[in-house]
């Protein structure tokens, strides 16, 4: 799939891995709809890459939401002419939680876990199914007749999870289960999903992380010795975008680094 002049769906597109994608896709040539609950930050980029850039602010828990940032995105597509490409939904949370809480012996709110799973497994369904929607309907490319493409974001989480990741490490890991079977179901109209898994990537999200425990987490970096760029991030999903041999596929993005029990 050629990135210039296609449109591409990019939730948590504010910030993060998200907004490296979203301006990897504008470097290339493309037009990016940025979903975001960050209306701030959100409008800040696509203000800095406008005309090519848009931003719909969006909760993706809430279906309706979703909905009508698609039909917003949609709406876009038509004015372009800049047919639809893919989606990447990177939106997602990390927020930690023992299943018994250490120091209390009490057992993690169920809607601490309710709230990790809602936003980084059913909101990256639910984006892909609305987008799909439209994404079978758009002209497809030669040679392969391909139509578009899915990169999911899942983690190292999804395979060597920390304590207190149970309800993350739960969402990741079924976002890399359910990579092949959704690249098995949108095989027939040329959709491709790859999946990408990053370790400890600088973001918001590990900006809180102490130097104690990024040097601590230094021990069990093979090589290279640091968390990853999230123009690193980008250049993959760039390489699963272009790259049509890649689908129904889980990309480690983690430098051989394989987390540990304890920090
Ligand atoms: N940074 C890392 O080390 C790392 C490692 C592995 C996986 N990931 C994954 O990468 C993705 C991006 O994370 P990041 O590190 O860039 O974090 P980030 O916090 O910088 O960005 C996440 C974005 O998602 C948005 N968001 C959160 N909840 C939302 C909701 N309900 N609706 C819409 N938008 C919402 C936030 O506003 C934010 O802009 C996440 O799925 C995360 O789990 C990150």
């Amino acid at each position: 799939m050629k990135i210039e002049n296609r449109t591409f769906v990019v939730s948590g597109g504010a910030s993060g891995l998200g907004e490296a994608t979203v301006r990897m896709l504008h470097a290339n040539g493309g037009f990016v709809s940025i979903l975001d609950m960050n209306a701030e930050l959100g409008n800040k980029i696509a203000n800095e890459l406008s005309p090519r850039v848009v931003f719909f602010k969006c909760d993706v828990t809430d279906t309706d939401s979703i909905a009508q940032a698609v039909k917003g995105t949609m709406e876009w597509v038509g004015k372009t002419g800049k047919e639809l490409g893919g989606c990447v939904p990177a939106a997602g949370v990390g927020f930690p939680g023992k299943i018994i809480d250490s120091r209390s012996g009490e057992p993690i709110p169920i809607s601490s876990v309710d709230l990790v799973l809602k936003i980084n497994l059913r909101g990256t369904i639910d984006l892909m199914r609305q987008v799909s929607a439209h994404l079978i309907k758009v002209t497809p490319t030669a040679p392969d007749g391909e139509r578009g493409v899915f990169v999911m974001v899942a983690s190292s989480a999804a395979y060597d999870g920390q304590p207190g990741q149970m309800a993350y490490s739960a969402s990741k890991g079924a976002v890399v289960a359910m990579t092949l079977p959704i690249a098995r179901d949108l095989a027939r109209y040329g959709i491709r999903v790859v999946t990408i898994a990053p370790s400890l990537f600088k973001s918001a999200m590990t900006a809180y992380l102490s130097e104690k425990a990024l040097k601590s987490l230094e021990r069990v970096m093979e090589w290279p010795v640091r968390p990853g760029n999230p123009d690193e991030f980008a250049r993959t999903v760039k390489d699963s975008i272009e790259n049509v041999m890649l689908n129904g596929t889980v990309i480690r993005l983690d430098g051989a680094m394989r987390m540990p029990s304890k920090m």
